[in-house]
């Protein structure tokens, strides 16, 4: 089986090649990414090792190349397209919206489009609980909830999901979408809750927290969402949507203080901070048609899910060293003239 996956440098992306090359032995990945700020080569440098040029791929692009994936989809014969590429940041949306109507909206069309006219037998967007917009103190999303999205970053991806949903009724071509809650675990990039915390506290610094802190987020481990998504390829119905949630509801003032107590720190380090403008306060998935038609439900609880992310960030000072300073762009790019010759 062949696979495309866009943005398989990022947080999830890369998360979900690990998972799928170890997991199984009958697929090859050809990954396309355009390495913004959020691409991080080195985030595959173990499956860059073991497999590159054999069961992986990178290809150095743009998702809205209208040259470049048009060809890329042509030329190969792919069996699936995974779409994970994004600008996926909320408060870089309220700052600059423009890239993210490219790249998740003029993006995802030229995907679509190429997979199209390709032929391609399946096609997962990845997308979010954000498309939803925000919930009062009770209930949950389901995949019928109106979408409602309150930020750039969430009315982007919105506006995605409906180009998919217009292929699979227009065309006919078999298109999933999968909706997930806020993930965590490794690899994740520090503008984000956790890592940034985890940041500012092993530096003993403020910990800017918005508003009263009470807003809420369904967090999943990265790896359940990962095998949902596993799961949406290979027994998804086309044309159907999924939610994937983490059954772990919590106040940003709960992770925080997690966080906070996880690695010996004062909670003096919380500093409440301006609020972000349209801050969504609550988001709560119910995933019930996943676990009956996918077969799937998370498996990592909150509690579990944090140690192991947070070990894993203690285990990886180096990477989010680079990752801060800018310098893993340069050591990728030594790393690979080194490979190349
Ligand atoms: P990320 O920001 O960590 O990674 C995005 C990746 O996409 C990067 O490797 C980047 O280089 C690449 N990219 C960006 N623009 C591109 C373009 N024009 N062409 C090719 N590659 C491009 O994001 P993430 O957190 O891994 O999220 C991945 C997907 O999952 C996104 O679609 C996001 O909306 C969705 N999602 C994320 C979460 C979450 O909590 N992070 C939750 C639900 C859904
Ligand atoms: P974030 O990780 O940006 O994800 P999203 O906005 O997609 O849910 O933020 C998670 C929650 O944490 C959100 O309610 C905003 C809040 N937050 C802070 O309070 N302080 C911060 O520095 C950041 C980055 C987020």
């Amino acid at each position: 089986m062949h696979l495309l996956v866009t943005g398989g440098c990022g947080f999830i992306g890369s998360n979900f090649i690990q998972h799928m090359l170890a997991a199984r032995d009958d697929l090859t990945i050809v990954n396309l990414d355009k390495l913004t700020y959020a691409g991080n080569r080195r985030n595959l440098a173990e499956v860059e090792e073991r497999h590159l040029g054999r069961r992986y791929h990178f290809v150095h692009g743009d998702i809205c190349d209208q040259e470049l994936v048009p060809d890329l989809l042509a030329r190969f014969p792919f069996d699936a397209v995974l779409n994970f590429a994004a600008e996926s940041h909320v408060d870089r949306s309220i700052n600059d919206p423009f890239p993210f109507i490219t790249t998740n909206v003029v993006g995802t069309q030229n995907l679509l489009e190429a997979a199209r006219r390709a032929g391609v037998p399946r096609f997962v967007h990845i997308s979010t609980d954000e498309v939803y917009g925000t919930l009062g103190p009770t209930g949950q999303f389901t995949e019928d909830t109106p979408l409602a999205p309150n930020s750039p970053y969430s009315a982007s991806k919105a506006s995605s999901d409906l180009l998919a949903r217009a292929y699979f009724h227009t065309y006919g071509m078999p298109v999933i979408v999968t909706r997930c809650s806020n993930n965590y675990g490794p690899f994740q990039f520090p503008e984000k809750l956790i890592p940034l915390v985890y940041l500012k506290a092993s530096r003993g610094e403020p910990i800017p927290v918005y508003g009263d802190g009470l807003n809420v987020r369904d967090w999943i481990y990265v790896l359940d969402h990962c095998r949902g998504v596993e799961a949406a390829l290979f027994r998804g119905t086309p044309g159907a949507i999924y939610n994937f949630g983490g059954d772990a509801e919590r106040t940003n003032l709960d992770v925080v203080r997690t966080i906070l107590h996880l690695t010996g720190k004062s909670e003096d380090l919380i500093t409440f901070v301006t609020d972000r403008p349209g801050h969504d306060r609550r988001y709560a998935m119910a995933f019930a048609r996943s676990t009956a038609d996918l077969g799937w439900r998370p498996e990592v609880t909150f509690e579990d899910g944090m140690a192991r992310t947070l070990a894993w960030y203690e285990a990886n000072g180096a990477w989010l060293d680079e990752v801060q300073s800018g310098a893993y762009r340069q050591f990728m790019d030594a790393w690979y003239k080194t490979r190349q010759a």
